[in-house]
């Protein structure tokens, strides 16, 4: 078993294939670690999720996640693996204001059947995130007439549905004031611990970094040739 979450070697990629916007030689998470990758917007932080996450294919190089290789799959098998083994939490949540929040909890297991198969009692686990992430008393509110941090709290219990066993972070807390990212960040391990996941979470704000246990820079490991 491999030791490794994420692996990445020798990844260019660029929107535009003359225009590279992440060429990282090296750059690997440990498994069960909370890793903090920053840099400043443009940096291609979210690119490299994308990579991560297979929604992008990289022009070269190689990502492995759990020790399997992205690039030796089919577009619809990149899709499986990261619908079975990725939670994701993005930057505008992406939560579906006219469910419920159990109902949105609830959507990743329509979506992978491996989800589906780990979460033996569906209604246990909600209640058990909706703890993690001190939001019980939400879990019949319509999404839609949420705050931006509960709606936030809502899009980390959902990323964790189904124990996936790396969860991505795409700027989640950039509209909260320094205590509230902290509260929600200790959730996020908080829920993580018990899940025996992985996160990788991206910002811009360098100063939350101190509450990881690893912290990159972006601009460190991503060198244009
Ligand atoms: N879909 C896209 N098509 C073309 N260029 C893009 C696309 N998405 C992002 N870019 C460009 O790639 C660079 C990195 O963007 P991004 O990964 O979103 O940075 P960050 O998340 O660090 O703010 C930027 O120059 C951005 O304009
Ligand atoms: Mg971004």
């Amino acid at each position: 078993m491999t030791e490794t979450a994420i692996g990445i070697k020798d990844l260019a990629f660029g929107y535009k294939p003359s225009k590279p916007v992440v060429t990282i030689q090296e750059f690997s998470v440990a498994k069960n670690t909370h890793t903090f990758l920053h840099g400043p917007s443009g940096a291609g932080k979210s690119t490299l999720l994308s990579l991560i996450a297979g929604i992008l294919t990289p022009q070269s190089g190689t990502i492995e996640i759990f020790g399997e290789t992205l690039s030796q799959m089919k577009a619809a098998q990149r899709d499986r693996f990261r619908g079975d083994h990725m939670g994701y939490i993005f930057q505008q949540f992406n939560l579906l204001p006219y469910l419920s929040v159990e109902e949105n909890i609830f959507l990743p297991l329509t979506m992978s059947p491996a989800k589906k198969n780990r979460s033996s009692s569906p209604a246990s686990e909600i209640d058990q995130l909706l703890d993690a992430l001190n939001i019980g008393d939400l879990k019949h509110q319509s999404v839609g007439s949420l705050s931006i941090g509960q709606q936030q709290r809502v899009a980390a219990a959902r990323s964790f549905m189904g124990q996936p066993k790396l969860i991505i972070a795409d700027e989640p807390t950039s509209s909260l004031d320094f205590d509230n990212r902290k509260a929600f960040i200790e959730c996020l391990f908080e829920a993580a611990k018990s899940a025996g996941a992985t996160i990788l979470f991206v910002s811009h704000d360098h100063s939350l970094s101190s509450l990881f246990d690893a912290s990159v820079s972006l601009s460190e490991i991503n060198r244009q040739p």
